[in-house]
């Protein structure tokens, strides 16, 4: 059987920084997001065909390292439908790795529908959100469109650590323009930075006491649709994240000169001139810059302006991830 699936991106709005259980690759406390696009990966899994797993991304066949991960999380499917043999994986993103929009969010929630469905399953969302989250924390939310609460759970075998959609993406016209500070991608990675910093930084039960209460206050402006209460627990959740990182040892640092430019353009664009913007970031250099339909162009041609910035990247809030072709 094969099977092509599509998923959006994510970013979250109040962030996953920290794991309760490594093995499951179980979050230390929830997350909130919002699923993107236009921009997406498509991903295609044929199993039964091949002598091994093999693995193309971009049209570019992988390492095998790459290629080890992908078959680590395809075993969890084969454990689940025993006849299904090794994989041939086609996947493609229509949007740069290197701009810092967690392409492992959309990359993991796209394999885990392709692959589940190729291999005959029919998982439910809760599982599908679980499988996906195997591969990638954040993926977990991708599963889902528009604005997504993922749930930490307390269970050992984390089957209560998925996500629900909360709002649908038609729910609020938010838009976010992402100002790239480099076209470099050599961050550490999000795993490796939050196990350093769960391990070695004296803010992390801090950081971690701040989640909860963020997550209701972010739901509560989202169903109310007020940007300005947004924009306060967003930017805190990602500064409180960053500064629990950044007191590691040694200290896990995402930002780069421009990535605090942007931070500064943004706060004197709503403070200063009243515009509705506010920022995030995440385990990169990249500022994403959240706004309204209004101030897309004024947002948009300011942060062009500020130097360091080399493009921008517009998106919306997208639909589920889902299934666009089955060849039994
Ligand atoms: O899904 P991961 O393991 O790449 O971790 C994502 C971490 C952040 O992007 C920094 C925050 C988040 O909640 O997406």
């Amino acid at each position: 059987m094969i099977a092509t699936a599509i998923a959006h991106p994510n970013i979250a709005l109040v962030k996953y920084w920290g794991k309760r259980e490594h093995s499951l690759n179980l979050p230390a406390a929830g997350s909130l997001s919002v699923t993107l696009g236009p921009m997406c990966t498509r991903t295609r899994v044929s199993f039964g065909v091949a002598e091994r797993d093999s693995f193309v991304l971009n049209g570019i066949a992988q390492s095998e390292k790459e290629t080890a991960r992908i078959s680590r999380f395809l075993d969890l499917i084969r454990a689940m439908a025993p006849r299904a043999g090794f994989a041939t994986v086609e996947s493609s993103n229509d949007f740069p790795t290197a701009a810092g929009l967690a392409s492992s969010s959309s990359g993991f929630a796209a394999l885990a529908l392709a692959a589940s469905h190729a291999a005959g399953l029919d998982l439910d969302h809760a599982t599908l959100s679980v499988l996906a989250r195997r591969g990638s924390g954040s993926a977990a939310r991708s599963i889902d469109g528009g604005f997504v609460r993922m749930a930490a759970g307390i269970k050992l075998d984390g089957t209560d650590a998925f996500a629900t959609p909360i709002f649908g993406p038609e729910h609020w016209n938010l838009h976010v323009v992402i100002a790239v500070t480099t076209e470099k991608s050599k961050d550490v990675p999000s795993t490796d930075g939050m196990n350093l910093t769960q391990r070695t930084s004296p803010y992390f039960g801090a950081w971690i006491g701040t989640v909860e209460p963020a997550i209701e206050t972010a739901s509560a402006a989202i169903a109310a649709r007020d940007f300005e209460r947004l924009a306060e627990v967003a930017e805190a959740s990602a500064l409180q994240m960053h500064a629990s990182a950044m007191a590691a040892v040694p200290g896990v640092i995402y930002f780069n000169g421009t990535t605090i430019d942007v931070v500064h353009a943004v706060r004197a664009m709503r403070v200063r001139d009243g515009l509705p913007v506010f920022f995030t970031i995440d385990a990169g250099p990249h500022v994403k810059v959240f706004t309204l339909a209004d101030s897309v162009a004024e947002v948009t041609r300011r942060l062009t302006e500020i130097p360091g910035v080399v493009r921008t990247i517009h998106a919306t809030p997208a639909p589920a991830a889902r299934i666009v072709e089955r060849v039994a």
